[in-house]
């Protein structure tokens, strides 16, 4: 190629890197020499000798949480015809103006573009106001916990190590932000009064997002999106809001997370098992129990019983902490039976008639995709809850 160079004095030249060299030298000695201190240092987690971030590349970190989600990327305008979402590109509405034209009459009736006003009115139509309102209570839940995902994913950005870990979460944060105003749209949608945050839900939130380092990958990616998981899986088969299996598929990957995280980079005996930790990690799960009596008029009017909810949902949580290897400071099966315990003890006061029973083997989620997902994140078939599952996260 042909390119006419600029005239410049080499000798000039020589000695401004020899400048370079010495201020680099002194820069990141200096820095060094703080961080050894601990009193600051360089702040940027970036090798820039190896051109990664520290840890590495740990391209299967990348590959299983960002390449994947980038070809399962879904766009709202795709999906959520009704929204005021402009999010595909000209060639996305072009194959799906072609992919419509292919339909025949019956499916092109089932797949009807609807707007706004006729999405309301379908939901209108399908729903009584008190299902309407329920639906909006269980739903603003876990919208008001996408603000916290993304904003906690954000500083979990900032934690991880590896360029495939940070790849990862940078992933992570794009979905809980659309997650976050898709969610908030559908929910306007359906014209209820949105409720606030309940207490026992804004305690879970704020410790979480409070939590020390990685120790937020117990409080949001296995508790909190434990919870969004089992809700979009639980809903997800309801009229006019079947965009809810895109959500269920995000958050079964953002709940895999930790588990290929720790692969590559395994919390020490120390980090699973300090006693201070773990009794921290109890009393974050713990106070999040009330919500299931919180939410129980609201499942009821959707025909939910909410404690096979909180039985399937406990059953996954406790799992899923087994599996990546965060201790609660109690054997998980024995503190399960206390939650069935808690339930029934409740049941019986409260229901006449009710016949004792073990909620933790209810299984609310519905929809085949999403109970094959869920069989695959939780290890359902792995039986019984605890040890087992501990030891082969370990091995
Ligand atoms: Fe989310
Ligand atoms: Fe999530």
């Amino acid at each position: 190629m042909k390119i006419n160079k600029i005239a410049y004095s080499p000798e000039h030249v020589a000695r401004n890197h020899r400048i370079e060299n010495r201020v680099n030298s002194a820069v990141r000695t200096f820095d060094k020499v703080m961080g050894r201190l601990g009193l600051g240092g360089r702040k940027g987690y970036y090798n820039d000798d190896t051109y990664e971030f520290e840890g590495g590349a740990r391209d299967e970190l990348r590959k299983k949480h960002y390449d994947k989600s980038l070809r399962l990327l879904w766009k709202a305008e795709e999906h959520a015809d009704w929204s005021s979402f402009d999010d595909c590109t000209k060639e996305e509405q072009l194959l799906m103006s072609m992919a419509e034209k292919g339909l025949t009459r019956g499916e092109k009736t089932q797949r009807k573009r609807i707007n706004s006003d006729e999405y309301k009115a379908f939901l209108n139509k399908t729903y009584t106001k008190e299902q309407k309102q329920a639906i909006v209570n269980v739903l603003s839940m876990i919208g008001h916990g996408e603000a916290y995902a993304w904003m906690v994913s954000c500083e979990l950005l900032n934690e991880v190590r590896s360029t495939g870990g940070r790849a990862a979460l940078t992933m992570q944060v794009m979905e809980e932000a659309k997650h976050f105003v898709v969610l908030r749209e559908l929910i306007q949608a359906f014209e209820m009064p949105i409720p606030r945050l309940n207490a026992w839900e804004y305690v879970l939130l704020e410790r979480t997002y409070k939590s020390k380092g990685l120790e937020k990958f117990f409080g949001m990616n296995v508790v909190v999106e434990g919870f969004a998981l089992s809700i979009f899986g639980m809903m997800s088969t309801l009229p006019g809001l079947e965009i809810l299996k895109l959500f269920h598929r995000d958050e079964s990957r953002h709940t895999g997370l930790p588990h290929n995280y720790f692969a590559e980079f395994p919390m020490t005996a120390w980090e699973r098992r300090n006693p201070l930790r773990a009794a921290r990690r109890l009393s974050l799960v713990l106070p999040a129990i009330p919500v299931f009596f919180h939410i129980e008029a609201d499942l009821a009017e959707l025909g939910i019983d909410t404690f096979e909810f909180g039985g399937a949902l406990a059953r996954k949580v406790l799992k899923l902490a087994d599996r990546v290897g965060f201790d609660v400071l109690v054997p998980t099966e024995p503190l399960a039976k206390l939650v069935n315990k808690g339930f029934n003890d409740y049941c019986k006061a409260t229901r006449p008639g009710f016949v004792e029973r073990n909620f933790m083997e209810a299984e609310t989620t519905h929809g085949k995709e999403e109970r094959a997902v869920e069989k695959e994140i939780f290890h359902l078939d792995d039986a019984p809850l605890a040890k087992k599952a501990r030891v082969a996260a370990v091995a």
